[in-house]
């Protein structure tokens, strides 16, 4: 959840890595820093809190040098401050991290006992510490980086550099992403494509357990035991692209309205709308004879496969097991052959969900890849890579994202069924045909902006909401809980609407708004049944329905939220437009830092 970035130039590169790390401050913005060498000193420049900080400390106090290596950061071990910022420096030695060493107290007390003082809280300083000490033990500075990896546990990218040296950065990865870019006589390290491709597209991505040795002229790739590795050098896909906030306040609310377009290609991607029928996809395993299907993600890429689980079930008759990849990873969950699983991650860079992934890859199973960054680690290691076509989501809370996942399982789901027989060409070119209407109703949901503005004005003032939603809705109701909770700190739950007598109705008074999600749909009367429950109770009920459900509902709500009425497959996608403007809104409205919440990251690489 930090991102590094490294560099062997022929420029003054701590401007420069300062423009990479902003590339990558989606990844953690709790402090940053910069080392260079230069006339064979280290010199360092870190400073607290946003990478902007570190720019206007840089503005006053310049670094130069040709080579350096560069981190912002996510806080694991130790409060977010500058003295454990990154880079962190022993004797020579600096060092940039991402990840955790999970040895490092051993090692801390190997250190001291050896004379070595601790100046941080951070695990990352052990490393520092341990090259040093091979180095005042005569060993030469590539060495010393290979001996001191040896003795790392845990998930780690790290980028070390040495006092006196140049020309060498020592970049390793062990579970978070590390790239290699090629230049012109130029090497380049970083935590992503994304960071790199202003400096080059031309990329080498580690695997783990790889090592690198970086100078001007190239880059060695070892493994763990010092083999030579050979590693595809590729042109990224991620071409050159400022992503900018256009005329918005927030990329959250620039990816919000990007909705309707990206979904349209993700939808394209699957779909033929020209026959209302599928376009040919390669998977690793058939749907006709597929047993069960094993679905796996954290956060709201989780809630969009359990809202696939009800699709593949009701359209295709396909079992679904589906769990937050936390859990899944350590449950030994049994699995048969005739089994594959989906990974969904708009990073594609997940923990959590990638042990998940190498939990099934050690059953046997085949793996999709449901992301959103093609070159990701996650979609490196699936069989088939399903891509979201949201563009760069740069907003921590995942929004177009969210969306555009529905689409991927909305298209699966359909191929399923047709490849089982429960989904008759007729029926599939209906369905081909209302999600073909997304982008259309999203346009039209996306202009109830300004009642939505107005009612998050009045939200802001509570410090407890209740989403309710059942079916497909029920995870709606999580994600609208978990958008606004992320963002706006309120406390937010979402409860299956069927729930709320089996305790949470405890919960409701004027002081608690419930938020309903409930398109009219074959069970709305249970959810008017569940409203009548919370209204006589004096809690605050905020309807999203349609039409034809807001002509149905003769109880008083606090407000009523009318969406056009949409074909039942669509719903999903079309009602998480307005709990996003709700909790954006809110946000907005409560002053938090709506693009990169307190606490949080882009993606979480650490378990
Ligand atoms: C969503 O708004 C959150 N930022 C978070 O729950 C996120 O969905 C989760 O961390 C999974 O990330 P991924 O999709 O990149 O794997």
């Amino acid at each position: 959840m930090c991102g590094i970035v490294g560099i062997v130039g022929h420029n003054a590169v701590a401007p420069l890595i300062v423009d990479a790390l902003k590339r990558l401050e989606y990844r953690g913005y709790d402090s940053a820093g910069v080392a260079t060498v230069e006339q064979g000193t280290l010199g360092r420049r870190r400073a607290e809190g946003k990478l902007v900080n570190l720019e206007r400390l840089l503005g006053a106090e310049p670094l130069a040098g040709t080579i350096g290596i560069g981190h912002t950061r996510w806080a694991t071990h130790g409060v977010p401050n500058e003295t454990n910022a990154h880079p962190h420096f022993s004797n020579g030695v600096a060092v940039v991290h991402n990840g955790i060493v999970e040895n490092f107290a051993t090692l801390r007390d190997e250190l001291i006992a050896d004379g070595y003082v601790f100046t941080s809280q951070t695990d990352t300083e052990v490393v520092a510490h341990l090259v040093a000490r091979e180095l005042a033990r005569g060993v030469a500075p590539v060495e010393a980086a290979h001996a001191t990896l040896k003795r790392l546990e845990g998930a780690f990218a790290l980028a070390i550099m040495f006092e006196g040296d140049e020309n060498l950065i020592v970049g390793a990865r062990s579970g978070p992403p590390l790239a290699v870019g090629h230049g012109e006589g130029e090497m380049f390290l970083g935590s992503d494509a994304i960071a790199l491709a202003p400096f080059t597209n031309s990329i080498t991505y580690l695997e783990d357990g790889d090592w690198a040795v970086i100078r001007r002229g190239g880059a060695e790739i070892f493994d763990l035991s010092g083999k030579r590795m050979e590693r595809k050098r590729q042109t990224s896909l991620g071409t050159v692209f400022m992503v900018d906030k256009g005329n918005r306040r927030h990329f959250m609310e620039k990816e919000i309205h990007e909705q309707p377009e990206v979904i349209s290609h993700t939808l394209a991607h699957y779909l033929d709308f020209t026959t209302d029928g599928l376009k040919p996809l390669d998977l690793p395993f058939d749907f006709k004879t597929l047993e069960r299907l094993a679905i796996s993600a954290c956060g709201t890429a989780y809630l969009s496969g359990l809202v696939g689980k009800y699709w593949f079930e009701r359209l295709a008759r396909l079992p679904v097991d589906i769990d937050i990849a936390s859990e899944f990873r350590y449950r030994e969950m049994p699995i048969s052959k005739n089994s594959a699983a989906f990974f969904i991650s708009q990073s594609g860079e997940t923990a959590d969900t990638l042990a998940s992934l190498h939990y099934c890859r050690s059953q046997g199973v085949p793996i999709g890849a449901i992301v959103n960054v093609r070159e990701s680690t996650i979609a490196r290691e699936s069989d088939v890579v399903l891509p979201t076509l949201a563009g760069p989501e740069i907003g921590v809370a995942s929004t177009k994202a969210f969306t555009c996942q529905l689409a991927v399982l909305a298209s699966l789901a359909v191929r399923a069924g047709v490849a089982r027989g429960t989904i008759s060409r007729e029926r599939e070119k209906e369905l081909v045909h209302q999600l073909s209407e997304t982008p259309r109703f999203a346009n039209q949901v996306l202009k109830l902006e300004g009642q939505i503005e107005t009612l998050a004005r009045d939200l802001s003032r509570y410090n407890h909401v209740l989403y309710l939603g059942r079916d497909t809705n029920f995870p709606l109701a999580m994600e609208g809980a978990l958008k606004l909770k992320e963002i706006s700190y309120i406390h937010a739950e979402g409860y299956a609407a069927g729930e709320l007598k089996h305790g949470p109705i405890a919960l409701i008074d004027e002081n608690m708004p419930v938020i309903v999600i409930a398109p009219h749909d074959r069970i709305f009367e249970k959810t008017v049944s569940n409203m009548q429950e919370v209204a006589a109770r004096g809690g605050k009920i905020i309807l999203i329905t349609d039409q034809k459900g807001a002509s149905q509902v003769s109880l008083k709500t606090y407000e009523t939220i009318v969406l056009p009425d949409v074909p039942e497959i669509i719903t999903p996608m079309i009602y998480a437009l307005p709990i996003q403007m709700l909790a954006y809104h809110t946000a907005v409205f409560m002053g938090t830092d709506v693009d990169q919440p307190r606490n949080l990251a882009k993606s979480v690489t650490v378990e």
